[in-house]
């Protein structure tokens, strides 16, 4: 008897433990197989008298039928739990926003914006874009620019020279992007309207100086391009530029080399803290460096000063980036920090267009 109830109980608990159907199917075999325990208490009453076999057979067939109910019931358990758990694995939750495109996460860098908005003010004025390479010949970068060697205001910029090459030539980082004037007047006959973009290099650095940045270049040669020209092109260019209706421009004699005269431009505005206003108020904000080309610059461009004329202005579109969207260091434009981005980035799809807006 106690043999029948330790097989039952330790049947019944292998069952109900028993964590999927093919360790229930051993549990069954062990139990109900041919040699299993259950078939071998059947086998032993054909050797038993008939009353002994009548009460004992009953006993086992009831113990036979108990554990033959627990494994149906318990492989049931197993189906709808193993049910369940597919069901709760491959849940769609259609109530989840779809995930965001890569071009909504993206961000166009404040410069490659503004660089696109001065574009587009000037295309609309008839300038082209020309380009050059940021390692420039020492001629193209100074000498042809009327900066002769030895020149004192070659060390005001800062250069990055290179190594010599074989031949000797020490090429440098182009410290401004007049040289692209030069390239521009060699390769193309007058009438010329071009804007030179890029990067530019200077050994400096501090909140609004960093070892690389950007200007814009313009060059306007004709027959006879003048400082009017160049007075109302500067202003259009300003008044679109920080979209207001009237900008007030103070034009400061000054030098550079290639051009005479030359001139430093200030525009009005007004400070309240970090905010500024533009065509209003009583500061001044220097924003560029502009004059008519020098006739030496012409002559060593293979041009002729007795033929053509024409005026050029250098501006750093970091400095106007700043201005206009309100950012105090210039330094983190360049760390490439995904958190500043986000704050100050635009959104791919938002580009400016004279006639949508170009701030968006
Ligand atoms: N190249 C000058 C600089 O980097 C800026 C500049 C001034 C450019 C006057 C010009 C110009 O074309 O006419 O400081």
């Amino acid at each position: 008897m106690s043999d029948l109830k330790s097989l039952e109980s330790e049947t019944l608990q292998a069952i109900s433990t028993a964590g999927d159907e093919a360790a229930l199917e051993n549990v069954r075999i062990a139990a109900l197989g041919k040699k299993g325990a259950i078939s071998s208490l059947l086998a032993t009453l054909g050797k038993m008298s008939p009353d002994e076999r009548r009460a004992r057979g009953a006993e086992i067939n009831q113990l036979k039928d108990q554990v033959v109910e627990a494994l149906t019931q318990r492989k049931a358990d197993l189906k709808a739990a193993a049910l369940d758990q597919r069901l709760r694995a491959e849940t769609i939750d259609v109530s989840l926003p779809a995930r965001e495109a890569p071009f909504n996460l993206g961000r166009v860098h404040p410069i490659t914006q503004v660089m696109d908005e001065l574009t587009e003010i000037f295309a609309d004025m008839g300038f082209s874009v020309a380009e050059g390479p940021d390692i420039e010949s020492d001629d193209y970068n100074f000498t042809k620019l009327n900066f002769p060697p030895g020149h004192p205001a070659r060390e005001m910029h800062d250069t990055f020279f290179l190594q010599p090459d074989a031949a000797g030539e020490r090429k440098l980082l182009r410290t401004h992007t007049s040289p692209v004037q030069v390239r521009t007047m060699l390769a193309q006959k007058p009438p010329i309207r071009v804007i030179c973009p890029g990067r530019t290099y200077r050994c400096d650095s501090d909140q609004t100086h960093t070892p690389m940045f950007h200007q814009v270049e313009g060059l306007v040669i004709d027959k006879s391009a003048h400082m009017g020209h160049l007075k109302w092109v500067l202003e259009e260019f300003c008044k679109a530029f920080f979209e207001v209706p009237s900008v007030n421009m103070r034009f400061r004699p000054s030098f550079f080399p290639f051009t005479e005269p030359s001139m430093e431009v200030d525009i009005q505005c007004r400070r309240d803290g970090h905010d500024i206003r533009f065509g209003e108020g009583s500061d001044w904000l220097e924003i560029l460096g502009c004059g008519m080309v020098h006739a030496n610059v012409l002559r060593n461009c293979g041009l002729d000063p007795n033929e053509v004329q024409g005026f050029a202005w250098g501006m750093g579109i970091d400095r106007i980036a700043m201005l206009k969207y309100g950012m105090t260091d210039l330094r983190p434009f360049f760390e490439a920090d995904v958190r500043w981005l986000n704050h100050y980035g635009f959104r791919p799809l938002d580009f400016p267009t004279l006639a949508g807006g170009l701030s968006g």
